[in-house]
């Protein structure tokens, strides 16, 4: 394993769309493996593969019960509304004020090809949502309402434990 460089904001392949995986071989683990220390190691809640500048739909999110791998994840099922503060690894010390699902259910393939589904509820289904958006070259300033101030920012840390940088 190893850690790779995470793209910042103004680099063009973070606006551009990731093609299916096709094959789960070694290489994909490889990049799976990276993608979870590289996260671990930014301490982000999410990573998506175009953030380490790979065109594939893969995706790593942080769980209560630990790291989920997301290969070619779609969202099937929404539920419900939030608001808060989101950030991105790619855009260090920004957040913004985006509205998400509460909840969101995720089909996707494990590394071996193995269909699944989960449900995430709150922080989870804000970075499924955030993740997802990635692989079609989405950033999250352009769901974004606004970017906060550091005082709102404050505020809301206070108030809500939760935000964190995908
Ligand atoms: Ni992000």
């Amino acid at each position: 394993m190893a850690t790779r460089n995470i793209l910042k904001d103004g680099d063009p392949t973070l606006l551009k769309r990731s093609r299916e995986v096709v094959n789960f071989d070694n290489r994909l683990h490889e990049l799976l493996d990276d993608m979870a220390e590289t996260m671990h190691e930014a301490e982000g809640a999410g990573l998506a593969a175009p953030q380490v500048g790979v065109l594939r739909r893969v995706a790593v999110v942080a769980t209560p019960d630990g790291i989920v791998e997301l290969v070619n994840p779609e969202i099937i099922q929404t539920d419900g509304e939030q608001e808060g503060a989101e950030g991105c690894l790619s855009f260090p010390g920004l957040y913004g004020l985006v509205k998400r699902p509460e909840r969101a259910t995720v089909r996707a393939k494990d590394r071996h090809g193995k269909e699944f589904t989960l449900e995430g509820e709150g922080i989870v289904a804000r970075a499924f949502c955030h993740e997802i958006d990635h692989l079609d070259g989405i950033v999250f300033t352009e769901r974004a309402e606004r970017i906060l101030t550091p005082e709102e920012l404050q505020e809301m840390f206070e108030e809500r434990e939760d935000s964190s940088e995908e």
